[in-house]
């Protein structure tokens, strides 16, 4: 980011720009891609399972009872929000048709939460703009989708007194979502409820099978699940999970305790396709994981919650908020309808799967599963297996043998021989929340996995998941204690799990990979861990005609282009040095920032050793891979060491001798620098008189650093176009210089054009010049022009 540059139209730019200006913030919004579920979270509490009236915008409504002092702040609150203080008089009548507000309406009951904390001298502290003003009250209210909270606050110096004021609705009442207002209910028992909302099948099993003292339980809440889901389990009809034919444990571990009375088997003639693993009836076992013990409303439920039933088992809750109503799922099972009340002080919510009993990991399903053995070997070499196995939130996107053995031999062993390959795979097929196939209706779903990789999930036309472009789940929603596993008839094989020899045949790197082979670096690049490889363009390599090498060249060449370190472009800096395999050669990064680039966003352009990187970052799994528009060639000496070689340099040479820019190129205390270095035909231009006044130590010594551009500005980073802008670069001896492009292959630095560009050194750049700028008027900043006059004095003119 050296190229000073200077803008001199600034309106114009402004103007013409601002149609790129738009272009810009349009592509970079089309490629941003919002994670759904995170996004849609935020507005949990502005949708409701059913529809509700919006929260109430009304005045406060004379009261027959005596407010109590929190109702009265919650009631200023929400007048102030709604701007209803500022109403004017004439307009009152607005105020009429607002409703009375549900929390104020009829069955709601109200509950106060109180807590005092005694503020520590640190609170006190933080607190002090309060405290100084004696007490200090603040009131927030807030309504979700099943309450009235209004939180009330009063610091003062001793003590925080917080007091919660929760509305809802009366036990024995329901919001009724069609008024918004709660409204009593006929308590009925458990059976008679669920029978009156299409679920009675399963509660007669209960009835006969259930412990009258488990179903009389106060306060239990129930999931029950509804008449068409029972029958599709008893049948054996597929549902849209599959838990019972996967899950189970292996055969004779099962359900042995079971006494045959206990189920209801499915009727008729199904037998025969009964899996052998379980037979499907609802046993007392089976049904009371869909008993908890305490009220639940489903809406004071979160994503992930986990509940306890009352066998010891537990409950996935998940909420998925991209549809027009949030979708919840109990173990992935559907939740058709909620918070029914029943006798007891239970709940009774209806779900459209009987809840699979869930008692393992994600792990041990797999382990147990004959199916996955390549995936559960994969995922212990990645390290991912017991991640699998501890508690967590995941959804695991399951490939059998069968899927794996799709991918190619080639693509197989090479996967195997790279661990990090290994790792982005596998974390490509996990997504650290669990998403249940009843998440997914018509919304197309974009999802990070583990890997860092998007993934896209719709449901297919046949009640299947797409993943990805290639996968295609054949079984859903395997609950598990810690997720949920869907199989998939593919690998998930993002770009950046391939290994680098398949991306630089997919690159159409063909020419390199080639070279690769040929010395022998081919074997070893899909092993090897964190590196960055440059590879020139077909063309580049063609005209460097790398194939005519000899393999000792080869090698070395290549070598040059392989980096044992990860370099991504975001870690480009100007002058960043990175090591090549051949040892004590380093690759120079410079950056150059392209004209308008700070008005259109524009990356800076990024070159190695001066080749442009014209295709940044593709990633591989292991390795880093930029590609090139030149062969790379090593930085062979140092700037000093150059000119003292180079004979076409020897009367450059002589003039630096004895002067104080020798010693400092020599230490390298100008750091990394460009030379213009005029060739014997440019000092061969120089008149007598000229030469005669460079015999001067100090005059040869200005007149060289006028040569010197205290950074690398390869030829290649100057810009096309200049116009409007004009770059310029600083010299060492402190004056600013314009850059311009001449033609393709020259480029004009303040008098002098390059002759032969991009000399590499250790410590910077030469570009040989066909001109030595001898001194003339110089014109400083402001009006001051400045020259140094035959005798070698410096004059500075002012006022001109
Ligand atoms: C607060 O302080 C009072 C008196 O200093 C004490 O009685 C009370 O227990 C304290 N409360 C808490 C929550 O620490
Ligand atoms: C059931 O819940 C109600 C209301 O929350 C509570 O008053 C009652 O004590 C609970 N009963 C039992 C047995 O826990
Ligand atoms: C099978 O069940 C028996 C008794 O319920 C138990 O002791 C044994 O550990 C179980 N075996 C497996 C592999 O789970
Ligand atoms: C699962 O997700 C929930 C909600 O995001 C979070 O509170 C919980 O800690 C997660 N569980 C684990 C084991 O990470
Ligand atoms: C749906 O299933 C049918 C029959 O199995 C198959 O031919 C079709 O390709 C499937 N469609 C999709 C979108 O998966
Ligand atoms: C590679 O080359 C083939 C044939 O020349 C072409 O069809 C393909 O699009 C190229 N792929 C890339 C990524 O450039
Ligand atoms: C690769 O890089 C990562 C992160 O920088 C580091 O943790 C790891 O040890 C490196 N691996 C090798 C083989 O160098
Ligand atoms: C440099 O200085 C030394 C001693 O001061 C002298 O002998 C030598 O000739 C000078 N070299 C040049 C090229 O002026
Ligand atoms: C390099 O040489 C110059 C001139 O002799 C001197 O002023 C400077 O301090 C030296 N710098 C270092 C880092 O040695
Ligand atoms: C050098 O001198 C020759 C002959 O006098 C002239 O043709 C040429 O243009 C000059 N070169 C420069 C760079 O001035």
């Amino acid at each position: 980011m050296f190229l000073l540059k200077k803008l001199y139209f600034y309106l114009f730019i402004l103007v013409s720009f601002s149609s790129l200006i738009n272009a810009w913030f349009f592509n970079d919004f089309g490629n941003e891609h919002t994670d759904v579920f995170s996004a849609l979270n935020r507005f949990k509490d502005l949708e409701a399972l059913d529809s509700e009236p919006i929260p109430d915008t009304s005045l406060p409504l004379s009261e027959k009872n005596e407010p109590n002092k929190e109702e009265v702040a919650a009631d200023l609150l929400s007048t102030l929000l709604n701007g209803g203080l500022g109403l004017p008089h004439g307009l009152s009548f607005l105020k009429q048709v607002t409703r009375q507000p549900w929390w104020k309406g009829p069955e709601v009951c109200v509950s106060k939460v109180e807590q005092i904390v005694n503020n520590s001298q640190s609170d006190v502290a933080e607190k002090s703009p309060f405290i100084f003003l004696g007490n200090a009250a603040f009131s927030t209210c807030r309504n979700t989708l099943n309450k009235y909270i209004c939180t009330n606050k009063i610091y003062s110096r001793e003590e925080t007194k917080t007091t919660e004021v929760i509305y809802q609705c009366c036990s024995g009442a329901r919001k009724n979502h069609d008024t918004g207002y709660c409204e009593h209910v006929d308590i009925k028992p458990l059976d008679e409820t669920a029978k009156n909302l299409g679920s009675g099948e399963f509660a007669k099993a209960m009835d006969s099978y259930i412990k009258k003292s488990v179903l009389e339980t106060p306060n239990m809440t129930v999931f029950i699940p509804s008449d068409n889901a029972v029958n599709m389990y008893l049948q054996n009809l597929p549902t849209s999970y599959a838990n019972e034919r996967v899950i189970h444990a292996p055969a004779g571990n099962n359900s042995q305790d079971d006494s045959a009375e206990n189920e209801i088997t499915s009727t008729g003639d199904k037998t025969e396709k009964k899996p052998a693993l379980s037979g499907n009836a609802i046993t007392s076992e089976r049904a009371l994981n869909h008993f908890v013990p305490g009220i639940y409303n489903i809406h004071d439920l979160e994503n992930e919650e986990i509940l306890k039933t009352i066998d010891g088992l537990t409950i996935r809750i998940n909420m998925y908020h991209g549809e027009r109503k949030p979708l919840i799922t109990a173990n992935c099972a559907l939740v058709k309808s909620a918070n029914h009340p029943i006798e007891n002080g239970g709940m009774l919510h209806v779900t459209d799967a009987i809840l699979p009993q869930i008692t393992k990991s994600i792990k041990d399903i797999l382990k147990e599963n004959s199916e996955f053995k390549m995936f559960n070997q994969f995922a212990a070499d990645a390290d991912l297996l017991g991640k699998l196995g501890e508690p967590g939130n995941y959804t695991v996107f399951a490939v059998t043998d069968a899927a794996f053995n799709k991918l190619s031999e080639d693509m197989r062993s090479k996967l195997q021989k790279g661990k990090s390959c290994i790792t982005t795979l596998m974390k490509a097929h996990i997504i650290p929340r669990t998403l249940c196939g009843g998440a997914f209706g018509k919304l197309t779903v974009m999802t990070r996995s583990l890997s860092g990789n998007w993934l896209t999930i719709e449901k297919t036309i046949n009640n299947t998941l797409q993943v990805g472009r290639d996968s295609e789940t054949t079984t859903t929603d395997i609950v598990a204690s810690n997720g949920v596993i869907h199989v998939v008839d593919h690998p998930i094989v993002p770009k950046s799990a391939q290994p680098v020899t398949s991306l630089m045949a997919n690159k159409n790197h063909t020419m390199w990979l080639n070279l690769m082979k040929k010395a022998g670096f081919a074997e070893t690049a899909d092993e090897a861990m964190n590196r960055t490889i440059f590879v020139p363009s077909e063309e580049a390599i063609e005209k460097a005609k790398l194939d005519e090498l000899d393999d000792d060249k080869l090698k070395e060449v290549l070598s040059l282009h392989i980096s044992d370190k990860s370099v991504c472009s975001c870690q480009m800096k100007n002058n960043l040095m990175i090591p090549s395999l051949v040892p004590d050669e380093e690759l120079r990064v410079t950056t150059y920032e392209t004209s308008g680039a700070l008005f259109v966003g524009l990356d800076p352009k990024i070159m190695v050793q001066c080749a442009s990187i014209i295709e940044r970052d593709e990633k591989a799994c292991d390795t880093m891979v930029h590609e090139i528009d030149k062969v790379l060639t090593p930085a062979t000496d140092t700037i000093i060491g150059k000119i003292y070689n180079d004979p076409s340099l020897s009367k450059l040479k002589q003039l630096l001798m004895n002067t104080s820019l020798h010693d400092e190129l020599k230490n390298g205390s100008l750091g990394p620098i460009t030379l213009l270095a005029p060739t014997e035909n440019a000092f061969a231009n120089l008149t007598e008189e000229e030469w005669k006044s460079l015999e001067d130590k100090n005059v040869a010594d200005e007149l060289l650093r006028r040569h010197i551009v205290s950074d690398v500005v390869c030829c290649d980073g100057v810009g096309m176009s200049t116009w409007p802008f004009s770059e310029e670069v600083n010299t060492a001896n402190g004056f600013s210089m314009n850059v311009r492009r001449k033609s393709r292959n020259s480029v004009i630095f303040g008098e002098t054009t390059t002759e032969s560009c991009d000399h590499l050194t250790k410590d910077g750049l030469i570009h040989y010049v066909d001109k030595v700028m001898m001194p003339r008027p110089i014109s400083l900043k402001g009006s001051a022009v400045k020259y140094i006059d035959s005798n070698g004095a410096e004059v500075v003119l002012l006022g001109l």
